[in-house]
């Protein structure tokens, strides 16, 4: 049976200019090639649940303008249930900035618009099914929805910032790339559930009160953009740990979603669909 999520999370358009370089602070970088696409993190965590088999619930907030629709079309496309993304009257749609880099490598600045006019008042009650949640709204927002949650949830610290251990707690899984685990120290190995540590083009690994249980390394795959990957494999180690997956397969399926997605330009036009992330890891 699909797993059902519903993800509480940012709605971005995201404006990406590919370079050949990332910009030192002071530099321009000129000969870049603009592109735009739906992104956020938390609209590509639920538009790569769904393509990877859940039923997916957005929560979020857009503005009241042009960007709102291009924003989430992937995600209307899709089949997702938008009926919980509320119209902000005040804040614009959030937009975020990217430069990207030949390596793939990514630089990120978000004008969080309605993502950060999202206060805990307005959520509109406890959440029953599994939850995933990150930190590009306010965090009295997303600790309010964790905390009261009576379901499965996962926490991924993105971007770091700092979090009440009363969210750390409550968390059954959470997620941080290495930089984010090195700005949370041992506060999250503190959490009683799991946690997942993303290690880039190593894989990954996961721990259980500081104990590593599971390792995994990604295929080997063609490099384009990494911008998404971390989202996509928030999603997937989510999904396949509510299908029943065990942890190490788990993290294995998570693995080969995020280098898939490396593979496509784009945070929300390169997550992958399951078969195709299925057919990567029949063929590694
Ligand atoms: O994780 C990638 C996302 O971060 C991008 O889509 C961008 O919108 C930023 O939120």
């Amino acid at each position: 049976m699909s797993a059902r999520i519903t993800v509480l999370g940012s709605i971005n358009l995201d404006f990406v200019a590919s370079c050949e370089t990332l910009p030192s602070p002071g530099e321009t970088v000129t000969g870049a090639t603009l592109a735009r696409h739906p992104g956020g993190k938390g609209a590509n965590q639920a538009l790569a649940a769904l393509r990877l088999g859940a039923k997916v619930t957005l929560i979020g907030r857009v503005g009241d303008d042009p960007f709102a629709g291009e924003a989430l079309a992937l995600l209307k496309a899709g089949g997702a249930d938008l009926t919980h993304v509320a119209v902000d009257p005040k804040e614009p749609t959030a937009i975020a900035l990217l430069a990207v880099a030949r390596s793939g490598e990514n630089q990120i600045v978000v004008a969080s618009g309605a993502n950060g006019a999202f206060s805990p008042d307005l959520l509109a009650g406890p959440i029953s099914e599994a939850l995933i949640c990150q930190l590009e709204m306010p965090i009295e927002t997303v600790t309010k929805a964790a905390t009261e949650a009576t379901g499965f949830v996962c926490l991924n610290l993105a971007p770091a910032y700092p979090v009440p251990d009363a969210l750390l707690a409550r968390a059954d899984l959470i997620v941080v790339n290495e930089g984010e685990a090195a700005t949370y120290g041992d506060r999250i190995h503190q959490a009683q559930g799991l946690v997942a540590i993303t290690l880039g083009k190593r894989g990954a690994g996961l721990f259980k009160a500081g104990r590593q249980i599971a390792a995994a390394t990604p295929p080997s795959v063609e490099v384009v953009d990494t911008t998404g990957a971390g989202d996509s494999f928030v999603a997937a180690l989510t999904v396949a740990l509510l299908e029943g997956q065990p942890p190490a397969d788990a993290l294995a399926f998570a693995c080969a979603t995020g280098a898939l997605t490396c593979t496509v330009a784009g945070a929300q036009p390169s997550l992958p669909h399951r078969a195709a992330v299925e057919a990567l890891m029949a063929r590694a």
